[in-house]
């Protein structure tokens, strides 16, 4: 009785597809179904906060200037990488990245983790001119970046941002361009600024005073980049300890 069904289905070609289909289909139900179910397939982390306008803006100039082309934003959960990089990338720390910037090459370092790095005026210093601070660097020059930042549309980016779901409240987008400025200069009152994004950092990220830059919001970008969670209250390490 056996053989004579397995003979069946695999000498008659339609009851062989109709089957298969059947089955793949039981598969990707299988697959496909809890992820309506559940409320988010990322884990939510402590501290991960949606950008603030400079740092937004800094990240449209990393897209703009294609840094990703060369740089990678992610550390994959292996030993070397974490020695050199840090603590693995999260999906959480990517959740609020449309597009995200992981990237698929590293001419240069993975920048995932590169927020703290340096000072401000390094990393001010580097992209102005990276072989004067890494002689035997192949990083493009961007010193152009000087140049006073376009913040018109900022209003604008934080909408489109909260249309494809990054939680932008309307305080936030109303006080965009305000923010951005507060960031920017550290002798502006930052209580609300504060309120609204957690441990954000203000400062004169270019050193200069008199206006705000594409390299401000640059570097703002990169100095938070990886610094959102807090690992050593959650690594293992930490929790063995007494
Ligand atoms: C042609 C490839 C290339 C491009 C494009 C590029 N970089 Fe780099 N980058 C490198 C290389 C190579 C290094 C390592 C040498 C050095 O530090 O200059 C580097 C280093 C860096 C570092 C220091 C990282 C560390 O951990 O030491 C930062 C920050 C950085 N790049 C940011 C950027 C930004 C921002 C952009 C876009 C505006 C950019 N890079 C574009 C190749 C590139």
């Amino acid at each position: 009785m056996k053989n004579f069904t397995h003979a069946l289905i695999e000498r008659n070609v339609v009851i062989l597809g109709v089957l298969t289909l059947l089955t793949v289909a039981i598969g990707g139900l299988v697959q496909i179904i809890p992820l309506f179910l559940v409320e988010t397939t990322i884990e939510r982390v402590q501290g991960i906060r949606p950008y603030t306008p400079l740092e937004l803006m800094g990240r449209n100039i990393y897209v703009r200037e294609g840094c990703y082309l060369c740089h990678s934003q992610m550390v994959r959960p292996f030993r070397d990488e974490a020695e050199r990089y840090g603590h693995y990338s999260l999906a959480a720390e990517s959740m609020y990245d449309h597009p995200f910037q992981w990237g698929s090459k590293r001419t240069g370092p993975d920048l995932a983790r590169v927020g703290g790095k340096y000072s401000d005026d390094w990393q001010a210093a580097h992209l102005r001119s990276p072989r004067e601070l890494v002689p035997a660097s192949i990083m493009p020059p961007y010193a152009f970046l000087d140049r006073p930042l376009d913040a018109a549309e900022i209003t604008a980016h934080l909408r489109a941002q909260r249309a494809v779901g990054v939680p932008y409240t309307d305080a936030m987008i109303a006080e965009a361009a305000r923010d951005l400025a507060t960031q920017a200069n550290p002798e502006a009152d930052a209580a609300g600024f504060n309120a609204r994004y957690p441990r954000a950092r203000q400062a004169l990220f270019d050193a200069n005073p008199r206006a705000v830059t594409e390299m401000d919001a640059l570097v703002a970008y990169l100095q938070m980049l990886g610094t959102l969670v807090r690992f050593s209250d959650v690594t293992p390490e930490q929790l063995r300890q007494p």
